[in-house]
């Protein structure tokens, strides 16, 4: 099996430039990951970038839409030409447009947006990147995914955003039935209830510093454990919820699996 040092690790961060992605590249870098923080604005990502420069923690920006198969394919060659090779993706640019708009009535172009964003874009990114991780047998995989996409979190609230998450897990499902060769972890993770410009700034009590950091931390699958998901029995949704009883305010119990690590595991 393969397996070596965070510092030689590359790592894609799809919506990296704010909220929840921003801190996952933060956290991710100062793993000692090298951290491409894709964001669909050029100049956003520079900036974002920069931020994190100041606090000593280093970066590379990459524009990428994940709406736009050229976008991936454009990242796609920069990351195979500079680097070689990508170790760990994590798909969490989203977008969430039909706060109000029940299903039967919203125009059905929110709903086409929507999947092509937190669908659509996470099954590019994985078809651009999954294939060598199999291929080289080392490989992770987190699709930041959202209690409103779970079987039982779905109602007629979001139903765009929340069948697309929905769809999202299947996605994590199939992928990582398909990556069983070597090491390779596909997974979902909700960060629960954020602080940021999709979770409405005030509305929640959880930062997006805790948001990222409980998206990372139900991830990957233990070093030498074959286990990639949820074992069958258990899943109704890939979600993995892991807000805090006393401070997430999605209500959910803290619910991580023995299978899954950290990081630096
Ligand atoms: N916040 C929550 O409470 C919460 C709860 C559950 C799950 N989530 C999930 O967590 C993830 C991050 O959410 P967030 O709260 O950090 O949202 P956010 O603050 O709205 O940030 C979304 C990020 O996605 C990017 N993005 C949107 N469409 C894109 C595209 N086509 N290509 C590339 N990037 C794109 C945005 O780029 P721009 O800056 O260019 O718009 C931004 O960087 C999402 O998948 C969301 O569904 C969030």
């Amino acid at each position: 099996m393969t397996s070596f040092p965070n510092q030689e690790k590359i790592a894609l961060v799809t919506g990296g430039n704010r909220g929840i992605g921003f801190e996952v590249c933060r956290q991710l870098a100062k793993a000692g990951l090298h951290v491409i923080m894709g964001s669909r604005d050029r100049e956003k990502g520079r900036s974002a970038a920069e931020r994190l420069a100041k606090d000593g923690i280093n970066v590379h920006s990459l524009p990428l839409d994940v709406t736009d198969p050229k976008s991936i394919q454009s990242v796609k060659s920069v990351i195979e030409s500079d680097y070689g090779r990508l170790d760990v993706l994590v798909n969490n640019a989203g977008v969430y447009l039909d706060e109000a708009a029940g299903i039967l009535h919203m125009d059905e172009q929110i709903f086409r947006d929507t999947l092509e964003a937190n669908f659509y874009g996470p099954l590019r990114l994985c078809r651009a990147f999954v294939p060598k991780m199999i291929e080289r047998g080392y490989g992770r995989v987190v699709n930041v995914s959202s209690g409103l996409g779970a079987m039982d979190g779905l109602s007629e609230r979001s139903a765009a955003y929340g069948l697309s998450k929905l769809a999202l897990n299947g996605l994590t499902r199939v992928v990582a039935d398909e990556s069983r060769r070597g090491d390779v972890k596909v997974n979902s993770a909700c960060p629960g209830w954020v602080r940021t410009e999709m979770g409405g700034g005030f509305r929640s009590s959880k930062s997006g510093e805790r948001g990222g950091n409980d998206c990372l931390a139900c991830n990957p699958g233990q070093e030498g454990s074959d286990r990639r998901v949820l074992p069958r029995p258990k899943i109704h949704s890939l979600v993995i919820r892991i807000s805090r009883p006393k401070t997430g305010d999605m209500g959910d119990a803290l619910q991580t699996h023995r299978d899954y690590s950290f990081w630096r595991t």
